[in-house]
């Protein structure tokens, strides 16, 4: 199974995380994008934890409820794999090579930095361009990621009668949302944080004009709102899900849930960053831009900028995109949305 793929044709993203199942179909081209397709479906606890498929059966259900009730017209679909279950490489590596020399160099060259036996990986390469810093050499973007992982994506992608055209790493095609997006540009010359909160991770990502310079996993999610919510009014998990996508929250609610929750996010942006400075030459960042479900929060990038005193903005994948139908439902799921934006932008060449 190609980690890359060359073919340019539709493609349905299907991202798929602890707490749900999200869904883009895109069609057009990567100036303007059209929406044809988008959904989100909550999974049955103990179908995917530790950023892997863990009921296959589980996930499948929901995600055939899911491509009908989205519309979803393709066949063909991206999937990702979390970055915590790939290791990444940047090599040097002769211009002009024919394929099958490189692809044998790499296979020798991954065996010195691979920390699992070669036959667990699954290693595909992209040759990114020429050296900036080496003559005659092309940059090689190495990925190996744990077999077991990918595979079980295939076959559950397989079982469901679909075919699968790309298996991207969700690092890359969040980074795809971020780059389409022109308004996003840093005007500085410093480097911009795009933070993913998700339900019980999130990811730090830093990422310049031209590449993704440091990325970090935290153990740190909208679990964390759900805890709060469920401590201070006595509810259920599935009531604290309802009451984050009601329309009129409780009066006390920034008060007692949202200003103790950002103060946390606060801390783990800051921490995330620190390790990042220290590990860098830089010391400091143009802005944060926020994704993941729980950006739906009214006033969240707000309320995190006061506490961290930097620009704080939220991702909206689809702000270039043309979006035809449930146009009013998608302004509080976009944030949701972008890894599985990011992934079917593959398709659109
Ligand atoms: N409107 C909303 N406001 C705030 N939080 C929300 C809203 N809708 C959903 N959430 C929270 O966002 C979380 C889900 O986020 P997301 O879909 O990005 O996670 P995931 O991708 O499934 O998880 P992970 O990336 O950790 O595997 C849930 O914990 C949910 O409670
Ligand atoms: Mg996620």
């Amino acid at each position: 199974m190609k980690l890359f793929s060359s073919k340019s044709k539709s493609v349905v993203g299907i991202d798929i995380g602890t707490h749900s199942i999200k869904v883009v179909e895109l069609a057009g081209n990567k100036v303007n994008p059209k929406v044809v397709a988008w959904g989100v479906a909550a999974l049955p606890s103990g179908a995917f934890s530790e950023n892997a498929i863990a009921n296959s059966e589980l996930v499948a259900d929901t995600l055939s409820g899911l491509l009908v009730s989205a519309g979803v017209k393709s066949d063909n679909v991206a999937v990702a794999v979390s970055s915590s279950h790939a290791i990444t490489k940047v090599l040097g590596m002769p211009s002009g090579m024919r394929e099958v020399e490189l692809e044998e160099q790499i296979s020798i060259e991954a065996l010195h930095f691979i920390p699992y036996p070669i036959e667990e990986v699954n290693l595909d390469f992209e040759v990114l361009g020429p050296s900036a810093t080496t003559e005659n050499e092309d940059d090689v973007l190495l990925v190996a990621c744990r077999r077991s992982v990918v595979e079980d994506y295939v076959d559950l992608i397989e079982s469901m009668d679909l075919s699968l055209e790309y298996v991207d790493i969700d690092t890359y095609a969040l980074e795809r949302v971020y780059r389409s997006q022109n308004s996003l540009s840093p005007n500085s010359k410093e480097p911009v944080a795009v933070f993913d909160i998700g339900s019980s991770s999130s990811h730090l990502m830093i990422v310049d004009n031209e590449k993704v310079l440091y990325s970090r996993h935290q153990n740190f999610g909208a679990a964390q709102l759900v805890k709060l919510i469920r401590k201070e009014y006595g509810i259920s998990a599935d009531e604290a899900e309802e009451l984050l996508n009601s329309p009129q929250p409780p009066a006390d609610f920034l008060q007692t849930v949202q200003d103790p929750f950002v103060e946390m996010l606060k801390q783990e942006v800051s921490r995330a960053l620190q390790f990042f400075y220290s590990s860098s030459s830089h010391s400091n960042i143009d802005s944060v831009v926020l994704t993941g479900a729980c950006c739906g929060l009214a006033g969240l990038a707000g309320d995190l900028e006061l506490k961290l005193r930097s620009k704080v903005s939220i991702l909206n994948p689809f702000s270039d995109a043309n979006v035809q139908f449930r146009r009013d439902a998608i302004v509080t799921k976009a944030p949701a949305l972008s890894t599985a934006y990011g992934l079917s932008l593959r398709g659109l060449g």
